[in-house]
């Protein structure tokens, strides 16, 4: 089997000092990459920062002859975003690689949420993302290459009771991805998401115990490397994962209905009795952009 490898490459991995983002640093540097270890070090809910997080993933990867360089900033401010890239600029001179993985929680029912529980969590994994990928794709473009993955979620894609916030930011990331991938593909620059499921300090008290090894951080690593390497072709694309099981995840639109003529208007009454075709998902399929849906519309365009 030919080995993947990221010999010359350079990775900036955020929230990589522990969980699922720590097992994309090691295997990067253990297959040649040059690795940014971003972690603010904070607790679950995102107070508080340590830099050891980020160090001591650092120091593991040099102990096994690897090469990587920590950055302790947050994501979730331009400031801290910019200096994440500048970091691998000074160290390595350039980035290939950016894994979007730091996260954080702050769970609570809708209706007892609190301006700064939204805000906060919106920041980490939304604005977070805008404000390290908009610098790493820079640099990127300058370089005609670039593999950029964000992590999402399945509370996102499919709802998790208390999680409105962190489900808004993890969607935000696909409307984040499926704009980018057009804007870069001619930079060869390759976007993907990825919606994890491992036993980390995020979910231990969520998922049941017997879940701990089964559903070890480490069985997301080798799908977010495929993506990062130079021998993916695939972009725009979200897939799920967990415990060794891996499938593509998609928005879809089902074949729909015509109704009247765009002329004439519609009744409440014709959405009532066409409910189940408009409803219908059997023909379902994703689309690479928002023009393509002008397609459903053809009979009544033409
Ligand atoms: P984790 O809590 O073990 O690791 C997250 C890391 O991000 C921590 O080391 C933390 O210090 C760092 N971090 C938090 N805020 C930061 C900031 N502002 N700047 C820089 N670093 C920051 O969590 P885990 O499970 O490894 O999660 C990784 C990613 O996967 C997160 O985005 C999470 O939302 C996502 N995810 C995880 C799932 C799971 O089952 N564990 C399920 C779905 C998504």
């Amino acid at each position: 089997m030919d080995k993947i490898n990221y010999d010359g490459r350079v990775a900036i991995v955020t929230g990589a000092g522990q969980g699922i983002g720590r097992t994309y640093a090691l295997e990067l540097a253990a297959r040649g990459a040059k690795v940014v270890v971003n972690d603010l070090g904070g607790a679950r809910d995102g107070a508080g920062s340590d830099p050891s997080a980020a160090d001591k993933v650092v120091e593991e990867i040099t102990a096994a002859g690897g090469t990587a360089v920590a950055n302790h900033d947050s994501v979730a401010t331009m400031a801290g975003g910019k200096n994440i890239v500048q970091t691998a600029l000074d160290a390595y001179g350039k980035v290939d690689i950016l894994i979007n993985n730091a996260g954080i929680l702050r769970d609570k029912s809708f209706l007892k949420m609190s301006e700064e529980e939204w805000d906060t969590v919106i920041g980490v994994h939304l604005k977070g993302a805008f404000c390290v990928t908009q610098p790493a794709v820079k640099v990127m473009k300058e370089n005609n290459y670039g593999r950029v993955v964000f992590t999402a979620s399945v509370s996102g894609l499919y709802g998790n009771f208390g999680q409105t916030n962190y489900g808004a930011a993890k969607m935000g990331l696909i409307g984040i991805m499926n704009s980018l991938k057009q804007e870069v593909s001619k930079y060869n620059i390759k976007v993907n998401t990825i919606a994890p499921t491992a036993w980390s300090r995020m979910t231990s008290d969520i998922f049941p115990p017997e879940f701990e090894e089964k559903m070890n951080p480490r069985f997301n690593e080798p799908m977010v490397l495929y993506l990062c390497s130079e021998e993916n072709s695939v972009t725009g694309n979200i897939f799920a994962m967990g415990a060794g099981w891996y499938g593509r995840s998609a928005v879809v639109s089902g074949d729909g209905v015509c109704l009247g003529d765009a002329k004439r208007p519609i009744s409440v009454e014709e959405i009532r009795d066409n409910i189940e075709k408009i409803s219908d998902l059997e023909n379902a399929k994703p689309h690479d952009s928002a023009l393509s849906i002008f397609g459903y519309m053809e009979p009544l365009l033409s």
